[in-house]
């Protein structure tokens, strides 16, 4: 089975959407920048939402338009309807995600709709990205549990993500946007998945470290052959329609767990931290990876330039 692990790093976008303070635009872009010049090949960079639910991501247009768009880096976007996928075209996005969930609750609480009236949404979103040519990734949240619904089954998730599939998505992420699951249910929601029509090779899987089962889950994920993981830097991040779901899985300690195991993603580990340390005095926290502190701890993380000791004076 292949060594090769693709890192989606969703930090500005999942990172952003649910950090009480707002981060201002020159911060964003200079956060997405350093993330893609430290060899990852895609770095999800905002949302192009109703601003009036995820006012973080409020100033997508101006993002996307100055981030460096990098040859070799994908630049997926997220994307609920028509007007989302429009304001995105006109940003110059050439990848876009759609999202819906396995829990009709939590879709209408995020997106104002069930999971059916979703698929509604997405049908002219898919056919215009493809007379576009956009790449389209499909979300499923909630794949393994729900914060208002409770527990999930495999099905449930698996029947969402194959219809994403046929309406013509071409990478798949299945969410654990609470952060409830545990290793032994991995097998079960990747195999159904598989059977229910999505192929291996195109199917991520979306960990959130709310309960710090985040790593033992990817573990399992790649027994069963995944080779695709999303993760924010630093660790940031949440849904604000996701009551107690605290940040994703970081970045830094999901490379920090494949390359140890022999896995490769051409990710250089420390431009990652380093990327997270200029984020840092925007948010006014501390990250949350654990891989971040151990790093900074070995003094392998430069501060941003502003915190660095000056020279002494001559
Ligand atoms: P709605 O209120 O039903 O939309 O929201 P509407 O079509 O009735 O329009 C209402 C107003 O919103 C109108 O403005 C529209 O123009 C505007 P008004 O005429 O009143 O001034 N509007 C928009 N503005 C900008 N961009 C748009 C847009 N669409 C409508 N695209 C909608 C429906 C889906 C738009 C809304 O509920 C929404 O934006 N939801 C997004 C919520 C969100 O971003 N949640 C977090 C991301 S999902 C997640 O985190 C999970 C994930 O990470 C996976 C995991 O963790 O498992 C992906
Ligand atoms: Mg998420």
């Amino acid at each position: 089975m292949s060594r090769k692990v693709t890192v989606v790093e969703v930090g500005p976008r999942d990172g952003l959407q649910n950090e009480e303070r707002f981060v201002p635009t020159d911060a964003k872009i200079a956060f997405v920048d350093a993330l893609s010049g430290s060899g990852l090949p895609a770095v999800e960079v905002t949302a192009f939402v109703s601003p009036r639910k995820i006012p973080q991501l409020a100033d997508a247009d101006a993002v996307f338009a100055r981030v460096v768009k990098r040859p070799g880096v994908r630049y997926p976007v997220l994307v609920p309807n028509m007007k989302g996928l429009e304001r995105a075209l006109h940003a110059g996005a050439g990848e876009i995600a759609v999202f819906t969930a396995a829990s009709d609750s939590f879709n209408r609480h995020n997106t104002d709709a069930s999971i059916e009236e979703s698929f509604g949404r997405f049908r002219p979103v898919l056919e215009m990205a493809s007379a576009e040519g956009v790449h389209v990734r499909g979300y499923v949240s909630c794949a393994f549990g729900c914060p208002y619904e409770g527990a999930i089954s495999p099905r449930t998730g698996a029947e969402v993500a194959a219809r994403l599939w046929d309406l013509g998505c071409r990478e798949i992420s299945l969410g654990d946007t609470i952060g409830v699951a545990v290793p032994s249910q991995v097998p079960e929601v990747v195999e159904r998945t598989v059977e229910a029509g999505v192929p291996l090779e195109a199917l991520a899987l979306h960990f959130h470290d709310t309960r710090g089962t985040a790593l033992a889950n990817v573990c399992e994920a790649l027994r069963e052959g995944v080779r695709i993981f999303d993760s924010s830097a630093g660790g940031f991040g949440g849904c604000p329609y996701a009551p107690g779901a605290s940040g994703n899985l970081a970045t830094e300690d999901l490379v920090y767990l494949l390359h140890g195991m022999g896995y490769e993603t051409g990710v250089a580990l420390e431009r990652v931290a380093t990327a997270t340390r200029l984020l840092q005095p925007s948010l006014g926290r501390p990250p949350a990876s654990r891989v971040w502190h151990a790093l900074v701890s070995a003094g392998r993380v430069l501060p941003p330039a502003a915190d660095r000791v000056p020279p002494p004076a001559v």
